[in-house]
C-alpha cells in the first residue's frame, strides 16, 4: 500500500520545519475542518491542493492527538519563497556595502601609498637642501649671494612639506586601522552570512524535497475531493447546439489526440484529430465512420476504444479506434432508452459513458429505480456491470454529470446558474448535496466530463468546446507513526 511508504510523519516533521512562513490563506484556500481528524483518533491528514502550475502544489497538513485536542496545521511555502525573507535581503545588502566601502579603502590605501612615495621623494629633496646649507655654513667662503638665495629659497619651498609630511603620515596610520576594522566587519558579516545562507538553503533544500515528495505522493494517488473549478477556457466555437468532444485519458499524454462528435440523434461521424491544438484549428483530422448511430452524447474514449449508445437502443457499443471496427456490444440490462430518462436538457441523453482513475462507468437509470441515477461500474473489455449503485438523486433534475475518484458529481441544470449540487460517493455509499459553482458561459451546457489525464473538465457548451481545471483536495490518512 502506498501510505506506509509516504512515510507521512517525516513529511509533517519536514513541514513543521516550516510553520515559521504559515500562511495566513490557508483557511480561506480550503475548508480545513473538513480535513481535521475526527475527535478521539489518532489520524493524520495531509492535503494536497493543485490549483494549477503556476501556483504549484499547495500542501496542508493537520496532526490531531488522542484526545482529538490539538490540531495543528501547517502550510508549505511555494517554491522560493526563502529568497524573499527580508532578514536575507538586508545581510545581503549590508554585505554589498561592506563590499563597497573596502573598495574606497583599497583605492585610498593605493592613493595614499603613491602620495607617500612621493612625499618620501621630497624628504630627501629636504635633506639634501640641509647637506647643501650645512656644508654652506662650514664653508662660508664658497658661499656667493646667489647660492645662499637659492638655498633659501629651497629651505623656505620644503618647510610646509615636513607638516604636509606629518599630515599624511598620521592619516595612513589612520587608514590603516579603520581598514582593519572594515576586515573585521566584512568577515563577521560573512561568516554570519554564510551561516544564514546555509540554513536558508537547509531549508530550500528540504522545501524543495518536501514539494517533490508531495507532488509523488499526489499524483501517485491523483485522487481527492472536488474542491473547485476553474473559469471555462474555450478551445473552439464548432457544431450545434449539442455535442461531445474528448480526449483518452488511459493512454500517454503525448497521444494528444482528439475526438468530437457533433449532436445527439442519430450521429455516425466521428472526428479524430492530432491534436488539441490541431482541434482548436480544425485540422488534421481523420473521419471515423461508426457502423451504428449513437444517441445523446453520453460517449467516452476510453483506453483506444470509443464506447458510446447505440440510437434507440439500451445498447453499449465499444469501437476500436486503431482498427475501426467494433469489438462488443452489450446491453445495459434494465437501461432505460428513447428520451425516457435524459438529462434536463433531453436529447436522448438516457445513458451516459464516462471514465475516472479507476475505470469506466456508466450513469443510467431503470424503471424499478423510479428514474433516480444509477451509477454503474462497466468492464471495458466484455462491457458486463460489474457493480451498480442507487444514487438516489432524479436524473431529469440533473443536468450533467462526471465522475472523478469514484464519486459522481451532478448539477442541477444544463442553464445559467448550474453549479455542482449532489456528490455520490461509491467507496462509502453516502450522497451530500453541495455547492460548487462554474461559470456557463454559453448557457447550454449538453455534455461534460472528466479527464483524469488532463486533471480538467470537458464541456460542449452551445456549440463551444471548454475546459475547466478543477481543484482537488487530496486527503491521505495514515495510522502509521514514523
Ligand atoms: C489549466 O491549468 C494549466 C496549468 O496551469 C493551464 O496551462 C491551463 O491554461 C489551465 N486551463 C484552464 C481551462 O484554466
Ligand atoms: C555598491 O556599489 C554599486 C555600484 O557602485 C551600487 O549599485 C550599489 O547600490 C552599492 N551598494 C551599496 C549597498 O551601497
Ligand atoms: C488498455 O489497452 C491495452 C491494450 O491496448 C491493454 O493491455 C490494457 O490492459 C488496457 N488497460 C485497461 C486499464 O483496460
Ligand atoms: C425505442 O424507440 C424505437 C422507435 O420507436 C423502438 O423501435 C425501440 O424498440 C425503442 N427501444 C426501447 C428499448 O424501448
Amino acid at each position: 500500500m502506498t501510505v506506509p511508504m509516504l512515510k507521512m510523519g517525516l513529511v509533517l516533521s519536514t513541514m513543521a520545519m516550516l510553520t515559521n512562513w504559515m500562511s495566513q490563506t490557508l483557511p480561506k484556500l480550503v475548508g480545513l475542518d473538513q480535513t481535521v481528524a475526527r475527535p478521539g483518533t489518532s489520524e493524520k491528514f495531509i492535503s494536497v491542493v493543485y490549483p494549477g502550475q503556476d501556483e504549484g502544489w499547495q500542501v496542508f497538513g493537520s496532526v490531531s492527538d488522542v484526545g482529538g485536542k490539538c490540531v495543528c496545521t501547517l502550510l508549505a511555502p511555494p517554491p522560493n519563497h526563502c529568497r524573499k525573507e527580508p532578514r536575507h535581503t538586508r545581510l545581503r545588502q549590508i554585505t554589498e556595502h561592506v563590499q563597497n566601502v573596502s573598495q574606497y579603502l583599497e583605492v585610498l590605501d593605493w592613493r595614499t601609498s603613491r602620495d607617500l612615495q612621493h612625499i618620501r621623494d621630497m624628504e630627501k629633496k629636504i635633506i639634501d637642501v640641509e647637506m647643501r646649507v650645512k656644508t654652506a655654513l662650514n664653508n662660508p667662503h664658497t658661499v656667493t649671494d646667489k647660492v645662499l638665495q637659492d638655498l633659501e629659497q629651497s629651505v623656505l619651498e620644503c618647510v610646509p612639506l615636513r607638516a604636509v609630511l606629518a599630515r599624511f603620515r598620521s592619516e595612513v596610520l589612520k587608514v590603516e586601522v579603520l581598514k582593519r576594522e572594515m576586515g573585521g566587519v566584512s568577515s563577521s558579516l560573512t561568516q554570519e552570512q554564510t551561516h544564514t545562507y546555509s540554513s536558508v538553503q537547509q531549508l530550500e533544500q528540504r522545501e524543495i524535497v518536501l514539494q517533490s515528495r508531495l507532488h509523488a505522493c499526489a499524483s501517485s494517488l491523483g485522487c481527492g475531493k472536488l474542491m473547485g473549478i476553474s473559469n471555462p477556457v474555450t478551445i473552439r466555437s464548432f457544431g450545434s447546439r449539442f455535442g461531445s468532444w474528448m480526449m483518452d485519458s488511459m493512454i500517454s499524454s503525448s497521444d494528444e489526440r482528439v475526438w468530437s462528435m457533433d449532436g445527439y440523434f442519430k450521429g455516425k461521424r466521428v472526428f479524430e484529430y492530432r491534436s488539441l491544438r490541431d482541434f482548436s484549428t480544425g485540422h488534421n483530422f481523420v473521419v471515423h465512420h461508426l457502423p451504428h448511430p449513437w444517441a445523446g452524447t453520453g460517449h467516452v474514449v476510453y483506453n483506444g476504444s470509443l464506447y458510446y449508445n447505440k440510437h434507440q437502443t439500451n445498447v453499449i457499443v465499444r469501437y476500436h479506434l486503431l482498427s475501426r471496427s467494433v469489438l462488443t456490444q452489450r446491453t445495459l440490462s434494465q437501461a432505460a432508452c428513447n428520451n425516457t430518462f435524459p438529462y434536463s436538457w433531453g436529447g436522448s441523453s438516457d445513458i451516459d459513458l464516462m471514465a475516472d482513475e479507476s475505470g469506466l462507468w456508466a450513469v443510467y437509470t431503470t424503471l424499478t429505480h423510479g428514474g433516480n441515477m444509477v451509477l454503474g461500474r462497466l468492464d471495458p473489455v466484455t462491457l458486463e456491470l460489474l457493480q451498480s449503485w442507487d444514487t438516489g438523486f432524479p436524473k431529469r433534475s440533473a443536468g450533467e454529470a462526471f465522475i472523478v475518484c469514484g464519486s459522481l458529481y451532478v448539477t442541477d441544470s444544463h442553464l445559467n446558474g448550474a453549479k455542482i449540487h449532489f456528490i455520490y460517493h461509491t467507496d462509502t455509499q453516502m450522497y451530500e448535496y453541495t455547492h460548487i459553482p462554474f461559470h456557463n458561459q454559453y448557457s447550454h451546457i449538453s455534455m461534460m466530463d472528466y479527464n483524469p489525464r488532463e486533471k480538467a473538465l470537458y464541456a460542449w457548451n452551445n456549440g463551444h468546446q471548454v475546459i475547466y481545471n478543477i481543484t482537488l483536495l487530496q486527503e491521505v490518512k495514515t495510522y502509521t507513526d514514523v
